[in-house]
């Protein structure tokens, strides 16, 4: 059953499932020997956390840091705060940021910037989407899992004024929903 408030699905539970998978063979290889730490954007990208998490065979921890680039709007203020720090130590690390979705890229820019700055061996990104014509700034992500058109999407972790987090499946939300 589709949400009545999602225009049209993008990606269903299987697609997602095996992108997820193939990012975390990826990762696998390429961490291989190491201890990564995965550092989650909240709120976003839990969902796909848990499951790349699972889909990673390689040695990893796990963290989590909450950032503000919105309000309850549907666009970009441009302004990000750090809402929740990370417990761990960043110093001498493998360091892989786990985001739900690459707009703008303001977000992943201050975050690499910010992260950096506390001296990892390297900083890493994988996005679960990749917002088609929207980037700002030069961001390179290492791993990009789905590439989405510039319509504003819901599920798999994310949401439209804290809602549709739970939808199973990637859709374009109703721009009804926002312009009421
Ligand atoms: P950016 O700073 O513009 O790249 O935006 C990054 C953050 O905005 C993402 O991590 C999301 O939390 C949020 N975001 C951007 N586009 C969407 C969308 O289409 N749906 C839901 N959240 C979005
Ligand atoms: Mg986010």
């Amino acid at each position: 059953m589709v949400h009545e408030d999602v225009k049209e699905i993008l990606f269903d539970e299987q697609q997602i499932a095996e992108c997820v998978q193939r990012l975390g063979a990826q990762i696998s290889t390429d961490y291989a020997g190491e201890k990564l730490l995965l550092v989650t954007v909240l709120k976003g990208a839990f969902i796909f956390m848990a499951d790349l998490a699972r889909a990673i065979t390689s040695d990893i921890e796990i963290d989590f840091m909450a950032v503000s680039s919105y309000g309850a709007e549907a666009k970009s203020s441009g302004v990000v705060r750090i809402i929740k720090d990370l417990n761990a130590a960043v110093e001498g690390r493998h360091i892989l940021i786990v985001e739900d979705i690459l707009d703008s890229g303001l977000t992943l820019k201050y975050l690499i910037k910010n992260l950096r700055s506390r001296r990892p061996l390297s900083v890493g990104v994988v996005t679960l989407l990749l917002k088609e014509g929207r980037q700002e700034t030069d961001v390179t992500c290492q791993y990009v899992g789905l590439i989405c058109p510039d319509e504003f999407v819901v599920g798999y972790g994310l949401d439209y004024a804290e809602s549709y987090r739970n939808l199973p499946y990637i859709g374009v939300l109703d721009p009804q929903v926002y312009r009421d």
